[in-house]
């Protein structure tokens, strides 16, 4: 049995599904690894470091016509995914509802396809979360991209020259790219806020030296499944008031609310910006699903009297061989369930809840 990987669209993506140091783990389960010529030159890892753990090279078509499974981070171009058929196995972060189109033509010629996204977050499947592992990186990213950005020092210093403050950090959401961003900015000497809808967030926050903002009278907006539901607008109401009065004094703002399968609440206003001093950064970490902040441009620094707005469409790109290494090890493990050792085969057992979530229908 073969898992073959190509190369993605370098201009939006620059991370690997596939690194030598996991083709060494395929190898001892007993499949092969086909990648195409140039695979991760990119990233400065040369077709010889796969080989010599055991994989082969081919071109983009060889690897698509003879692997079993074609591992990827994006859905391919229409031009590669015409070349899968039958019996073939796509896996991948697809993107269900933006790729709908390319998806049913997939499923009606029967190549199956588990996005990676769809992951249930259930104890089995940590170790193939990729949503945890590459929010994870992307909050620590996003504080030390707007650290470098912005123009003073972070840690509180005395020196024979007088005192400088400590910076002062808002994280917006405390899931696991927040939390990350907390434990980062702590870590570098800032004065951490959050603030979340979920009230379990609340000690995770207290347990990593950040103060946690309770939106006074608030519900818990927690679901069954661990995830945010949409806030009502008397929340949306209270926390505006909360939050136009902590902007003030606030530097850097780490923005990463999101609600599952929809747009990105918008939280923090125009009005709200205005309040901040000149040279504040915000780094919108939801830029790409529409933004936290009501001025975020995606790839674009906003400047708004002097308070700076980022995010990117892609932040893993800044880190894509951290980024890849774990992509890497949770798609590993996903594969290593699928595949029944014994049968030599890819048993797709839609009892297994793993399976059964993540196979596009
Ligand atoms: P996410 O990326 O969907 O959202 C990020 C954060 O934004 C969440 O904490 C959410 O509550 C918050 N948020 C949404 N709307 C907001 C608003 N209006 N104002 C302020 N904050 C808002 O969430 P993520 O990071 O993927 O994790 C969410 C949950 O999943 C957490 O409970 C986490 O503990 C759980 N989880 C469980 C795992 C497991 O394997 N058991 C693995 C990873 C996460």
């Amino acid at each position: 049995m073969i898992i073959g990987s190509i190369s993605e669209n370098l201009v939006n993506e620059k991370r690997v599904a596939v690194t030598p140091e996991i083709v060494k783990k395929y190898k001892s389960l007993g499949l092969d690894v086909y990648i195409c010529k140039n695979y991760a030159s990119h990233l400065g890892i040369k077709d010889e470091d796969y080989e010599n753990e055991g994989a082969k090279t081919f071109t983009n078509d060889e690897v698509l016509s003879k692997s079993n499974i074609i591992l990827q981070l994006n859905i391919p171009a229409e031009d590669h995914l015409s070349k899968l058929d039958k019996n073939q196995i796509l896996i991948g972060v697809l993107n269900t509802h933006l790729n709908e189109k390319k998806l049913k033509s997939l499923i009606s010629r029967d190549v199956k396809c588990f996005s990676l996204e769809l992951l249930p977050r259930i104890t089995r499947a940590q170790s193939m979360d990729i949503l945890s592992s590459q929010a994870n990186l992307a909050g620590y990213k996003a504080v030390i991209d707007s650290f470098a950005y912005f123009q003073k020092a972070i840690p509180m210093m005395m020196t024979a020259a007088g005192t400088i403050s400590a910076a002062k950090v808002l994280v917006v959401g405390a899931g696991v790219a927040g939390l990350q961003a907390i434990a980062t900015a702590k870590r570098m000497g800032a004065i951490v806020f959050a603030t979340d809808v979920r009230a379990a967030s609340k000690e995770q926050v207290e347990s990593l030296g950040g103060k946690f903002l309770t939106v006074e009278g608030a519900e818990n907006l927690e679901t069954e499944s661990g995830y945010a539901k949409e806030a009502s607008e008397d929340f949306k109401k209270k926390q505006e008031e909360l939050l136009k009065e902590t902007l003030k004094k606030i530097d850097i703002v780490i923005c990463t609310a999101l609600i599952p399968g929809k747009k990105a609440p918008v939280i923090i206003k125009k009005d709200m910006i205005d309040v901040m001093q000149n040279g504040s950064v915000i780094y919108d970490l939801a830029a790409i699903q529409g933004g936290n902040s009501e001025l975020t441009e995606v790839d674009q620094i906003v400047d708004v009297e002097g308070v700076k707005i980022m995010g990117e469409s892609n932040i893993l790109n800044k880190l894509p061989v951290s980024a890849s290494n774990l992509y890497a090890k949770n798609s590993f493990n996903f594969i290593s369930n699928l595949y029944d050792k014994e049968k030599n085969a890819f048993e797709i057992n839609l009892e297994d809840e793993i399976i059964k979530t993540t196979m596009v229908k």
